[in-house]
């Protein structure tokens, strides 16, 4: 059965009324569609400088890892070599041959440390030789240095080298593996990348202690932690998206998903 509107609850137009609440609303929608397109408008300017801010700042760390890398390493070096020979004279007391053992010792280090941190700050090998190799290269370094072994599956030319995409990769591979070494406890880890339906994959699985993702995802919005939150804002840049997929106890999957493509509107 259907009840005849209460006419305390109707409002009614005379004809020419209708017609002018009409215009109105046509002039509302289109107040509205154009504020749209002004904000979405506003928002790829935003996403745009933001990718440039980014590879400004992905260009400085170039710089600084070449300055370390070939200024303060080839210093350090250089002292190396003055304290070589030193070591080997037969004519030193025993307690001057132990200062130079241990300068050299020193200085042995703080070149290894000085390469690592400007391999960490921008490997030359990504520019060099690609994502994969460079790839490579981090879960290497990062097995040696920690307790878990890391397998990488990654096909070869997925993305050109110099590509933002690789560096990008590059990056959040970076962090999940800091990641997983600082909280998982894991003993295997696995960075995959593959291709499907012209989007780029990236999977990076431990078999670590796990967390509670929606707290881990949410640690970033209460300021104590940093790392997902910016991987989650740096994909978004690029049209790409985050999942932390994860139960407590049964390791943690981080998986990337990112338009081949990249940008099309920055050429
Ligand atoms: N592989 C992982 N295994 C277990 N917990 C993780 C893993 N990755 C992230 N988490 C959890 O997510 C939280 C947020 O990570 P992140 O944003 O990188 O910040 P931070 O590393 O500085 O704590 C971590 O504190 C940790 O509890
Ligand atoms: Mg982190």
């Amino acid at each position: 059965m259907t009840r005849s509107p209460d006419p305390r609850n109707t409002i009614s137009y005379r004809g020419d009324d209708a017609s002018l609440v009409q215009a109105q609303l046509a002039a509302l929608k289109q107040q509205q569609s154009q504020l749209f397109a002004d904000m979405a408008r506003g928002q790829e300017r935003f996403r745009r400088l933001a990718r440039s801010v980014w590879r400004v700042q992905e260009d400085e760390r170039r710089r600084f890892a070449r300055d370390l890398h070939d200024g303060l390493g080839q210093n350090i070096t250089a002292i190396l070599h003055q304290l070589e020979p030193l070591a080997a004279s037969t004519r030193m007391n025993s307690v001057d041959s132990q200062r130079i053992e241990r300068a050299i010792d020193l200085c042995t280090r703080a070149l290894h440390d000085t390469r690592m941190l400007a391999h960490m700050l921008r490997p030359k090998i990504l520019d060099d030789l690609g994502l994969c190799a460079a790839l490579n290269w981090l879960c290497r370094s990062v097995s040696e240095g920690s307790g878990f072994a890391v397998e990488v599956d990654c096909i070869e030319d997925l993305v050109a080298a110099n590509d933002d995409l690789a560096t990008l990769l590059f990056r959040v591979v970076q962090e999940a593996l800091n990641n997983i070494a600082k909280h998982a406890g894991a003993s295997q880890a696995l960075v995959k990348l593959s291709v499907r339906d012209g989007q780029l994959h990236l999977l990076v699985a431990d078999d670590g202690g796990g967390c509670d993702p929606g707290v881990a995802m949410a640690a970033d919005g209460l300021g104590s932690g940093s790392g997902l939150g910016s991987m989650r804002e740096r994909l978004a840049l690029f049209g790409g998206h985050l999942a932390l997929i994860s139960s407590p106890g049964d390791g943690t999957q981080l998986r990337a998903v990112l338009p081949l493509r990249g940008n099309p509107e920055d050429g």
